[in-house]
């Protein structure tokens, strides 16, 4: 028997790496993947190769997370109850995906996460899993072991000689989730959602109230809704993703701390940084507002909820996520051109917006002479059959009860 584990080189996974050949007897591969957690990755493998593995796998996917996952994404603006950026979300189907993959290639039954019993991460895993490959076993440890305190934990790691540095003796201060799109925060500290997040908790943005007095522009290029290009210099998607998130992070952009709804039925306290993803969703919506018609723009965002819901609960691999997609991406053909932002202690205002396929027209919407391109005596009639029925209204309920 083989497993291939979700490994990140860290002291929880560490222990789930030797508990998987405790408990389950099996040969484990571990994978390790760039996602752009801003971590070294090379310890992970001597940490493996010290404890045995002989399958290591270490990828930078960073690449194809933001092309193939955190972009058409955004072309939904998806935004989870309102305002969860969906950092997490948007990552486990990829780790999930080569998890499979590999599994696959060195002849693996198994697969294994370190997500806990109580969250969504669990969901989001094994959905995937089960979507890419019916047949899969699943290894869920949190839910399975008796390691279910930290003491539990260290004391089992020491007597497996896997070392325990300093600073993972006592409780974390949080539960952190990093990629390229964003940190998360839960947890211990934030488990009261009236007390306010000690500003060292932060990595990737200043405080509003320390950053710059002065504002940053910015320009952003879109094609077919998708960033290209910032202040003119074309870029790979996770190079832009990145020069997003500095510009944002120096200008305090990006925090948000939430109250949101698990998949799974309780309600949890969030905070999460997403700089770059901070901007681009507000530039998206400035690049559609011109190029979009009326009639997708306001279709796009009914199915926008829905979309959202199905990324958090983890069903990025399912017919109806890919049929979304394919409707929200068809109308992304005529997204291009240019955004202009100002970034100023922690707000991402557009300044300014222009497009080859803009639907803008300024004759049109001006108050001055349009030469005869709208005539504003059609402007009665419309609004006379738009209150049709509420004149029937008016006249039949004279009482007035609404
Ligand atoms: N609550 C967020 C979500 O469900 C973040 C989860 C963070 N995961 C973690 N393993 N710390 O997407
Ligand atoms: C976890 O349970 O491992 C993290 C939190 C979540 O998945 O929601």
């Amino acid at each position: 028997q083989k497993v291939v584990l979700a490994y990140s080189g860290g002291l929880d996974t560490s222990v789930i790496l030797k508990w998987l050949e405790v408990a389950y007897g099996c040969e484990v591969v571990t994978f390790t993947a760039d996602l752009g957690q801003g971590e070294e990755l090379e310890p992970a493998r001597s940490k493996a190769a010290a404890m045995g593995v002989r399958e290591i796998f270490i990828e930078d996917l960073r690449e194809e997370f933001v092309r193939d996952y955190v972009f058409p994404m955004f072309r939904a603006n998806a935004l989870y109850e309102g305002v969860y950026l969906l950092g997490t979300s948007i990552a486990r189907p990829l780790i999930a995906k080569r998890q499979v993959e590999i599994a696959r290639d060195v002849g693996a039954d198994a697969v294994c996460h370190g997500a806990t019993g109580k969250g969504n991460d669990q969901v989001r895993f094994e959905v995937a899993y089960y979507a890419l490959q019916s047949n899969i076993k699943v290894i869920a440890p949190w839910r399975e072991w008796d390691l279910t305190s930290r003491s539990k934990l260290i004391e089992f790691a020491e007597a497996n000689n896997i070392p325990v540095p300093e600073s993972k003796r006592g409780e974390p201060p949080y539960s952190m989730d990093a990629n390229l799109l964003h940190i998360s925060y839960e947890g211990n500290a934030l488990e009261d959602p009236w007390v306010e997040p000690s500003e060292e908790m932060f990595q990737r943005t200043v405080s509003p109230e320390s950053a710059p007095d002065k504002p940053t522009y910015m320009e952003i290029e879109f094609r077919k809704g998708d960033p290209v290009a910032i202040d003119g210099n074309k870029l790979s998607p996770a190079a832009i993703l990145e020069a997003l998130n500095t510009a944002a992070g120096e200008n305090g952009i990006g925090r948000v701390d939430i109250v949101e709804s698990r998949f799974v039925g309780m309600k949890s306290r969030g905070v999460y940084e997403t700089p770059g993803g901070t901007i681009l969703l507000t530039a998206r919506r400035a690049m559609e507002s011109i190029t979009l018609d009326r009639g997708e723009m306001h279709l796009k965002d009914e199915l926008m909820p829905k979309y959202a819901e199905l990324l958090y609960n983890g069903f990025w691999f399912s017919p109806e996520r890919e049929a979304l997609q394919a409707a929200i991406d068809a109308t992304q053909e005529y997204v291009s051109g240019l955004v202009r932002l100002k970034l100023y202690k922690g707000s991402v205002t557009v300044v300014g917006r222009k497009s080859p396929h803009s639907l803008y027209d300024q004759k049109l919407s001006s108050f001055e002479d349009d030469e005869g391109l709208y005539n504003q005596e059609d402007a009665g009639g419309f609004i006379k059959l738009q209150a049709l029925r509420l004149r029937t209204l008016a006249t039949n309920r004279l009482d007035g009860t609404h």
